[in-house]
């Protein structure tokens, strides 16, 4: 049996898209409770890929995940209680917020997970006004969320997710794509929650910031499986595999702040 830490494992997860394109090729990984857990990667190499498997929104062709001691399958998910109590504990705030928002308004947006979950409609209502003030973001209550920035809708993807109060929390890429100030805000939002006890997994490229939101990291070969297991310090001593797995290139410094944790942020 798992350790009783151990929330999410994958065993020799096989995923291709259209049975034709790979992306993961025999993944295991476990996820303990409460870590920071980055990946690490080239591009295409499968990290999407899995934090989609870890929501449960694909499944995977061969190998099997288990997340709180159940098994994830498509069968197991039509369980209203198993997809429920599943939702209810795992959020994913996707790569592109593009694929994330559809409803009318940034209020109903983030109402939708509490509704969703049988919160009443006045419950949702003050759950959705607190994680807006959260967030700074109460005057876009009203905005219609494709209407938005890149930056704005990312926050209102996190505030969707964050409103139902999950204790894993997914991140694809998290911080591409922010302006500077918002980056670090977010930084800051994901060490806020990691404080609190919850369990983040996310994938990243920034080698800069790892030490920050990283406590463990995995990172993927270009032939879709993990090679390495490193805590951030560790990882960056390692340039060859860095290199190897086309996270550097061989004119890339990497600069001793990186590896020093930082005092105070
Ligand atoms: N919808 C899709 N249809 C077909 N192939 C796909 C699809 N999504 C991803 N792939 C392929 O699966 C592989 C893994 O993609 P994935 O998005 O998981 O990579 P990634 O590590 O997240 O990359 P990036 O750093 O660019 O975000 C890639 O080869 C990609 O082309
Ligand atoms: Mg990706």
């Amino acid at each position: 049996m798992p350790h009783d830490d151990t929330l999410l494992v994958c065993e020799d997860l096989h995923y291709a898209y259209l049975e034709r394109f790979p992306a993961l090729d025999g993944v295991s990984l476990t996820v303990r409770r409460g870590e920071k857990l980055a990946l690490l990667g080239a591009n295409g190499c499968g990290k999407s890929t899995l934090l989609k498997v870890l929501d449960g929104l694909i499944f995977p062709q061969r190998g099997t995940y288990h997340a709180f001691g159940a098994q994830v399958t498509e069968d197991t998910m039509e369980d209203e209680q198993m997809s429920t109590g599943f939702r209810s504990r795992v959020g994913f705030v996707f790569q592109n917020s593009d694929a994330q928002v559809f409803s009318p308004t940034v209020r109903e947006e983030i109402a939708f997970g509490p509704l969703q979950m049988g919160m009443n409609r006045e419950q949702a209502a003050q759950r959705v006004d607190d994680v807006l003030a959260m967030l700074g973001i109460t005057e876009l209550a009203d905005r219609t969320p494709f209407q938005l920035s890149g930056g704005q809708k990312k926050k209102v993807a996190i505030a969707s997710v964050l409103v139902t109060n999950p204790d894993v929390l997914l991140f694809d890429e998290p911080t591409a794509a922010l302006d500077p100030r918002t980056q670090q805000w977010l930084m800051e939002l994901i060490e806020q929650l990691a404080d609190v006890g919850k369990t983040i997994v996310h994938a990243t490229h920034d080698l800069d910031t790892l030490h920050r939101i990283a406590d463990r990291c995995l990172v993927f070969g270009e032939n879709h499986t993990i090679v390495a297991e490193a805590t951030p310090t560790e990882l960056l001593d390692r340039r060859d595999l860095l290199l190897e797995v086309n996270l550097i290139h061989e004119h890339t410094l990497l600069f001793p702040a990186a590896r020093v944790p930082s005092v105070g942020g």
